[in-house]
C-alpha cells in the first residue's frame, strides 16, 4: 500500500483513496439496485463520461455497477487552464453512441458552477434518452450553483480548488489517488 500523497503543491488530502473506494462502491450498489428491473426488461444503461476529469471515476464506478452497461465518452471543456469556469461549454468530442431510448447516466467528477452539467443535460435530453441521471463524485456546496438534480453524489465540499482522482489544475495532478486541496500558491 502507498501512503497518502505527499506533494509540495498539495495543502491537504480531502478524500482519501479508501474513502473514495468505499463511496464509489456504495454508488455502484445504489445504481445496480435502481436499474436492475430496467435491465431485466431488456433496457440498456449508457454511462456517459465527461472527459477528461471523469475518466478515473468512470473506470471505478462502471466496475462497481453489477449490471451490463454501455460506456461512451464525451469531451467537454469550460475551464481551459484557468481556475474559474468560462461559462462557455464546448463539445470537443461527441458521443459515438446514439443514446435515444437508453437509460443515460452522466458521469462527472465535480459540480462546481454547474454550467457544464446544465449544458450537457439539456443537450443529451434533446437526444431522447429513456431516462437521464447524473452521477458526480464531488459536488461543491455553492450558493450560486446552477440548479442541477444529481441523484448519485459521492461527496460534498466547499469552494476549495481540488485536484486528484481525475481532477486537474492546468492538466496536472489528475493521477493522484486522493482528492486533495491544491495549495493556493500554485494558482495565485
Ligand atoms: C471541469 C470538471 C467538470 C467541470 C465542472 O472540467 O471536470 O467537467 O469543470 O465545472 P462547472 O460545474 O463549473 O461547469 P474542465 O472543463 O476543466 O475539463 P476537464 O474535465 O478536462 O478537466
Amino acid at each position: 500500500m502507498h501512503g497518502p500523497t505527499v506533494h509540495d503543491d498539495i495543502q491537504r488530502v480531502l478524500f482519501s483513496e479508501e474513502q473514495i473506494a468505499q463511496r464509489v462502491l456504495e454508488l455502484g450498489r445504489q445504481i445496480t439496485a435502481d436499474y436492475a428491473d430496467a435491465v431485466a426488461r431488456g433496457e440498456e444503461i449508457e454511462l456517459v463520461c465527461l472527459l477528461r476529469g471523469s475518466s478515473i471515476f468512470m473506470a471505478d464506478l462502471a466496475r462497481a455497477i453489477k449490471l451490463p452497461v454501455r460506456m461512451d465518452f464525451m469531451c467537454v471543456s469550460s475551464y481551459g487552464n484557468g481556475v474559474h469556469s468560462s461559462g462557455m461549454v464546448r463539445i470537443q468530442k461527441d458521443l459515438a453512441d446514439d443514446v435515444a431510448g437508453r437509460h443515460v447516466i452522466i458521469v462527472e467528477d465535480v459540480i462546481d458552477s454547474g454550467l457544464t452539467l446544465k449544458f450537457i443535460s439539456k443537450n443529451l435530453e434533446s437526444r431522447g434518452p429513456r431516462s437521464l441521471e447524473i452521477a458526480a463524485l464531488v459536488r461543491k456546496d455553492l450558493r450560486d450553483q446552477a440548479d442541477i438534480s444529481c441523484k448519485y453524489q459521492g461527496f460534498a465540499c466547499g469552494d476549495d480548488f481540488i485536484v486528484g482522482y481525475g481532477l486537474d489544475f492546468a492538466e496536472r495532478y489528475r493521477n493522484l489517488s486522493e482528492v486533495c486541496i491544491l495549495d493556493p500558491k500554485v494558482y495565485a
